[in-house]
Order: C-alpha cells, then sequence, then structure tokens
C-alpha cells in the first residue's frame, strides 16, 4: 500500500506540474488582467457618467482575482536571476517604442524577494486588499457614485500598499 501510494503522489505531482517560468508569466499575466479591470472602473468613474454596470462588473473581475492572489507566488516562482542581453536584443528593445505590447516574460519579473521571505507582512497587505476589493463589490451594488468613488479609492491605496513593499522597480 506505502509503495502504491508513494507511486500515486508521484505521479500526481508530475501531472500537476508547470515550470515556474510558466507560473511566473501567468502571475504577470493575471495582474495584467486585474489591472485592466481597474482601469476600467478609474475610466468610468472619471468620465463623468460613469456605467455603473460597467463598474459592477470589473469590481467583481478584481474580485475573482484577489481570491487567488496568494496562489500566485508558490516556492521557486522567485524571479530567475537577471539574463545579460544578447546585442541584437539590446539593439531591439532600444527602437522597440515601450507602448506596443510585450509579452510577459519571467526574466522581467518584479516580485520582491520579501514575499517568500517575510509571508506575515505580506499576508497582512493581502487580507487588506481582499476586505476592500470585496468592499468594492459591495459598494458597485448600489447607485451611489460618490460612496462607489469613496471606496474605488480605498482599493486603490490597497493596491499601492503592496506594491510599496513587495513589488521591485521595473527590470
Ligand atoms: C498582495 C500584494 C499585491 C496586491 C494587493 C496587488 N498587487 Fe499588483 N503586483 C504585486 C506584485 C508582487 C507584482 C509583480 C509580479 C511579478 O512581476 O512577478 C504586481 C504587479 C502588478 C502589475 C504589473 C504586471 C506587469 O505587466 O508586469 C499590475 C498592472 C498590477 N500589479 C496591478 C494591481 C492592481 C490594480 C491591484 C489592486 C486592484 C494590485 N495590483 C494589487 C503585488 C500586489
Amino acid at each position: 500500500v506505502a509503495a502504491f501510494g508513494l507511486a500515486l503522489m508521484t505521479h500526481t505531482s508530475s501531472t500537476a506540474q508547470v515550470s515556474s517560468k510558466q507560473v511566473i508569466e501567468n502571475r504577470i499575466a493575471a495582474f495584467r488582467d486585474m489591472g485592466s479591470a481597474f482601469k476600467n472602473i478609474a475610466d468610468e468613474l472619471n468620465s463623468g457618467e460613469a456605467n455603473l454596470e460597467e463598474v459592477k462588473s470589473a469590481a467583481k473581475v478584481v474580485q475573482n482575482y484577489s481570491v487567488g492572489l496568494p496562489t500566485w507566488f508558490p516556492p521557486g516562482s522567485e524571479p530567475p536571476p537577471e539574463i545579460p542581453r544578447t546585442w541584437s536584443e539590446w539593439f531591439a528593445s532600444w527602437f522597440s517604442s515601450g507602448e506596443e505590447y510585450q509579452v510577459p516574460r519571467a526574466e522581467n519579473s518584479r516580485a520582491k524577494l520579501d514575499i517568500w521571505q517575510k509571508p506575515a507582512e505580506f499576508e497582512a497587505v493581502y487580507q487588506h486588499f481582499k476586505r476592500e476589493a470585496d468592499a468594492m463589490v459591495v459598494a458597485s451594488q448600489t447607485s451611489d457614485t460618490a460612496a462607489i468613488t469613496a471606496q474605488f479609492r480605498k482599493l486603490e491605496q490597497s493596491c499601492s500598499v503592496c506594491h510599496k513593499s513587495f513589488r521591485a522597480d521595473e527590470r
């Protein structure tokens, strides 16, 4: 039975395995997606005639991502060391505008090692964010634009609190 259990475990973990590079790239893509839902809310609220249905559905998208966020940083998904660029890559980046869509690359990960080294602090800023994301959904179910905007500011603040401590500058 023990041997069978071991074989089963090995089998399960190998099928469930996703490369660290893929985990990092999925994480960056998820942050971008959450970021664009967040920006949709900002754009609506700044338009002066906010489409509250749009705000409500975007708030739900942010909340859905907020649930999974703590699982986006498994051990082994720390940023890889900086890879020296070849001359041609450097040359290509010199000519790209920076505006065009860049495919997420693990080497560009901005996750700070403190995420893995200070798990209690990371958990605390995460819980702060989660509360604001939940409260944003509740606020978005009303038609009180002033209250929705006030809650959006709190949500924005909770994103920044985490970024200040746990997101590095661009690399
Ligand atoms: C608990 C911490 C935490 C919270 C809360 C958080 N972020 Fe981030 N965010 C990060 C980290 C860490 C990264 C860098 C991930 C990486 O590069 O591996 C990041 C990256 C990003 C990126 C950049 C993705 C890219 O293109 O490289 C965007 C956009 C973003 N976050 C938006 C948001 C928004 C909007 C919120 C709030 C609604 C938010 N984040 C809340 C930690 C957080």
